[in-house]
């Protein structure tokens, strides 16, 4: 199967990479590099020993898109390319409404000139808005996001399953992660945010590297065990193995489909530190601060839909996640630079 990976440059597209060239896919990426750069690829060649034909391409860009299809015999399709800063898409609505469902457009319109029905969609938990109750099942209904990045992913849900509707032919894949966090088990590729990490792992790691001085804990006054907020954090490889067997799945389905993919277990922010602390026997030094904006208390999966219909299960555990995040950071102190 040729795979064309959109935003495969970035950390979920980059395991992906690995995972399908390693189920015998051919890959294609096509990334602008807003929020990666072309050495995850390098990276993803040395580790797989295969080649992986790479295109810098807006794929917002209806020429740059049409021009890869036309290269290409594309079978499917995974649409990673978004832009994903929570924050930053509170100061930008624009900016991330632009990008993330024009590119999902671009994309839709040029599979339906070159006759590929197979798409797979990165979608969010925080689609779920602010959970009634845990863990989350995708026939719950969907809530109100607390930001334009959460909005771009329920609208985008929205499209791809009219388009769907419309085109009946299609399979469409639409995947709700939770929490991915780890790395490549070589240390090679890994998640490399730009300034100062919104999200809780690549913290604790850039404090552990000495880059940060100390973690910020963001309330520990939430009606969960200890205080702190509960979320499924998945491994990014077990994520990874999840889009393929999302693109083994596509091949004889059609429809929209929509799939958590977690772990179905949920550890608190303490319980992580302490988990890094202990299986990388390093300190995290950590202040409590007020809760951020928007958070919520408890988001975790039921992860049974995931494994009846795709025949995926999450393998590796926290230990593994914390090892994992740990070595690619300590042997890439500076992310890719
Ligand atoms: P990432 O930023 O590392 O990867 C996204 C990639 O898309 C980057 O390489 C970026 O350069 C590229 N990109 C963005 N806009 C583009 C465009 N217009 N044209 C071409 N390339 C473009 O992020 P990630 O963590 O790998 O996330 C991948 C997808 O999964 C995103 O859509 C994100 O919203 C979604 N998601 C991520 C998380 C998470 O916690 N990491 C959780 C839920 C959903
Ligand atoms: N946290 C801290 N300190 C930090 C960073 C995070 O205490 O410096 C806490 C948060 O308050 C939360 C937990 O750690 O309780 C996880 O926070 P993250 O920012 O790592 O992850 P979120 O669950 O807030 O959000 C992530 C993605 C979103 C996505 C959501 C659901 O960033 O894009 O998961 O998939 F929508």
């Amino acid at each position: 199967m040729n795979v064309l990976l959109a935003g495969g440059a970035g950390y979920i597209g980059s395991h992906t990479c690995v995972e399908l060239i390693e189920a015998g896919h051919s890959v294609v990426v096509a990334d602008n590099y807003s929020n990666s750069c072309p050495e995850a690829i390098a990276r993803v060649e040395e580790i797989t020993g295969a080649s992986v034909k790479l295109y810098e391409a807006d794929v917002c860009d209806p020429g740059a898109v049409e021009k890869i299809f036309s290269e290409n015999d594309i079978d499917a399709v995974i649409h990673f390319a978004g832009l994903k800063a929570v924050g930053e898409s509170c100061e930008k609505p624009l900016l991330y409404y632009r990008n993330n469902i024009d590119s999902t457009l671009t994309l839709l319109e040029a599979m339906k000139r070159h006759n590929v029905t197979r798409f797979i969609f990165s979608s969010s938990a925080t689609v779920y808005g602010t959970p009634k109750e845990v863990p989350l099942v995708e026939t719950m209904p969907t809530g109100t996001p607390t930001n334009p990045y959460g909005w771009t992913k329920l609208m985008m849900e929205q499209i791809l399953t009219d388009t769907q509707r419309a085109n009946p032919g299609m399979s469409i894949v639409i995947l709700r992660y939770f929490n991915p966090i780890g790395a490549h088990k070589s240390g090679r590729i890994g998640e490399d945010p730009n300034g100062i990490p919104n999200n809780l792992m690549p913290f604790i790691t850039q404090v552990a590297a000495g880059r940060l001085p100390q973690l910020g804990i963001f309330g520990d006054d939430y009606p969960t065990r200890d205080g702190t907020g509960v979320r499924d954090y998945i491994h990014v490889v077990d994520l990874a193995k999840g889009h393929v067997k999302a693109i083994d799945y596509s091949a004889d389905h059609t429809g929209a489909e929509i799939v958590n993919l977690g772990t179905g277990t949920g550890y608190s922010v303490l319980e992580i530190v302490k988990a890094f602390e202990r299986v990388n026997n390093i300190k995290i030094p950590y202040v409590i601060k007020p809760r951020r904006a928007g958070d919520i208390a408890e988001c975790f999966a039921n992860a049974e839909k995931a494994e009846k219909v795709l025949g995926w299960k999450a393998e590796l555990g926290m230990d593994e996640m914390c090892y994992d995040s740990w070595n690619w950071q300590s042997h890439n102190l500076n992310g890719y630079k």
